[in-house]
């Protein structure tokens, strides 16, 4: 029996619009990271034929019941239950690469087992639920392309040994008191809502930065925004509004409010860009996330 949130089958709807995105052809070797039910291998095998699918689970009890009920409707997939990070090099190349869980970076492995002109297609999130699809299509030894305009997102994928990440309690080490307080205008306060710029502000904030909501007291609905980042700095934001402004408390060496202010300024001198403009490229030392233009560097991933 798996522990509730390690696996879920994916809307329908998003599933489709991968498989259009990723322009499957007949004859296409497709790998699956991330078989959870069996409903998108069986998506693909009714696509390709099951002889040219192959699909990857770190849950081995989930390979077995997909391989179980894919059978029963005729279909003989090549079910492997493994670590996706590392792909399925003993069936490579693929002619596409789809991934089902998020990743905060493009395994090389996947680059590699891709073959020329081949297509990836998955979740990059760079940090909390900041980040989008992304397809990529392989050149030589490097990987490369945009985001989807539309926004999907997939849980994580865990590693050997992980357990499932909880949510961060909505507190903060240190009291209000000993914080820095000021206020601020921008009419922001739960900057995860507004995708693609939590996409952009994470190109500034420290890596591993998170968010959570908090009440004015005990007694309160959790509705202030907090964010912490890993060296222990953390903000606050006052949700209810006097005329425009509210309450900001900073603590720790960063002043992570500051950092999403001037973010949301560069943003807005962007043009507000929405998820088409992003893009990424993977090489086997780094990987870039870009805007407009691979030469527009944002940040460096891994
Ligand atoms: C959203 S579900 C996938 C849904 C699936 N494609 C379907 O059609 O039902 C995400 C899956 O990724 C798997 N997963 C998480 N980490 C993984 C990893 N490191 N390698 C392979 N699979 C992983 C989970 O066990 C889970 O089944």
């Amino acid at each position: 029996m798996l522990p509730g949130g390690l696996s879920s089958t994916s809307m329908p709807s998003l599933m489709t619009r991968m498989l259009e995105t990723l322009d499957i052809h007949d004859g296409h070797r497709v790998l699956e990271i991330g078989t959870g039910t069996g409903y998108n291998a069986a998506l693909l095998s009714h696509r390709v034929g099951s002889d040219n699918v192959y699909s990857v689970d770190i849950e081995a009890a989930l390979i077995e019941l997909a391989r179980e009920r894919l059978a029963r409707i005729g279909y003989h997939p090549t079910l492997v239950a493994a670590d996706g990070a590392h792909g399925l090099p003993e069936h490579a190349p693929y002619d596409r690469i789809i991934a089902t869980c998020s990743v905060p970076a493009i395994p090389w492995s996947w680059v590699q087992q891709t073959s020329e002109d081949g297509l990836i297609l998955a979740d990059v999130k760079i940090g909390k639920q900041a980040g989008n699809l992304v397809l990529l299509q392989k050149r030589g030894q490097q990987a490369e392309g945009r985001f989807d305009p539309t926004y999907g997102s997939f849980m994580g994928m865990r590693r050997d040994g992980d357990t499932y990440e909880r949510a961060r309690p909505a507190s903060t080490s240190q009291g209000r008191d000993s914080a820095h307080e000021r206020t601020t205008t921008l009419d922001l306060t739960r900057p995860w809502e507004h995708t693609s710029f939590w996409f952009f502000a994470h190109t500034g904030l420290p890596h591993g930065t998170s968010f959570s909501l908090r009440g004015d007291g005990p007694e309160q609905p959790p509705r202030n925004t907090v964010l912490h980042a890993p060296d222990g700095s953390w903000c606050e934001v006052r949700e209810d509004s006097d005329n425009g402004t509210r309450q900001v408390w900073e603590f720790g060496p960063q002043s992570l409010w500051q950092i999403i202010e001037d973010t949301h300024a560069a943003w807005v001198h962007q043009g507000k860009p929405g998820w088409e403009r992003f893009g990424l490229t993977a090489t086997f030392d780094h990987q870039l996330i870009w805007l407009d233009t691979p030469d527009c560097r944002l940040t460096t991933l891994c």
